[in-house]
């Protein structure tokens, strides 16, 4: 099997400590860090921007995942990759011409994810998928952690696999919002490679020990 990924959401981290927190996961057997942007538009919760993201680059030694919540996310892009962004994703529902913004995005130099929100059908991706790197799949109506899983997921996964696999495309399939150590092995049955976690994780007595319990049941 491939190795499958582990991504905590630096939103669930405590924004005092936020240096304490990154060297957790430096330090941890996560694999990327995962990077919520809001702006209250496109979701209903603002969370940080380009100071905080920036702080976070420069402490943190693995992948940055960031994850656009935000409206024309086309404006960010270049601004994301000079941060040293090295995953950009943005919303299939925040963007006019996905195309033009996923070439953008790599015209940049940065990897393109495209996230869907729960009631986004995996066939509006029929003819990008070729171009995506990584498809979020939400879990959870974006804009807030610790919220619940949501069982439809499990069927959108097998459906974006089917997509990849009829494609020969080699994106990779991310879960975001409500992951836990009772549905992370069955979501990476159906077909996931990242998991995104951030309650789960920021909110249990040992973070690090529980990055490397989710590591051990995906592996
Ligand atoms: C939600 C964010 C998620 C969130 C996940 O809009 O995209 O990344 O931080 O948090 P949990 O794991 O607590 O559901
Ligand atoms: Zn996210």
């Amino acid at each position: 099997m491939n190795n499958k990924l582990i991504a905590p959401s630096i939103l669930a981290a405590d924004f005092a400590n936020l240096q304490r927190d990154i060297e957790m996961v430096n330090n941890s057997e996560a694999d990327w860090f995962h990077i919520d942007v809001m702006d209250g538009l496109f979701v209903p919760n603002i969370s940080f921007g380009m100071p905080v993201i920036k702080a976070i680059a420069k402490h943190a030694n693995k992948t940055l995942d960031t994850h656009l919540m935000i409206v024309d996310p086309d404006r960010y892009i270049q601004d994301f990759a000079d941060l040293g962004v090295d995953i950009l994703t943005v919303h299939y529902e925040a963007c006019t011409h996905l195309h033009r913004t996923i070439q953008a995005i790599k015209a940049a130099g940065m990897q393109a994810g495209v996230a869907l929100n729960p009631h986004t059908s995996i066939s509006v991706l029929e003819e990008v998928i070729k171009d995506i790197d990584v498809v979020l799949i939400m879990s959870v109506n974006p804009g807030f952690g610790g919220q619940s899983f949501i069982e439809n997921t499990y069927k959108k996964i097998s459906q974006l696999k089917e997509l990849i696999l009829a494609n020969n495309a080699t994106t990779l399939i991310e879960i975001d919002g409500g992951v836990n150590g009772d549905n992370a092995k069955k979501l990476v049955a159906a077909g996931a490679d990242v998991l995104v976690a951030g309650s789960y994780i920021f909110g249990s007595d040992n973070s690090k020990e529980t990055i490397s319990d989710l590591k051990n049941k995906i592996s």
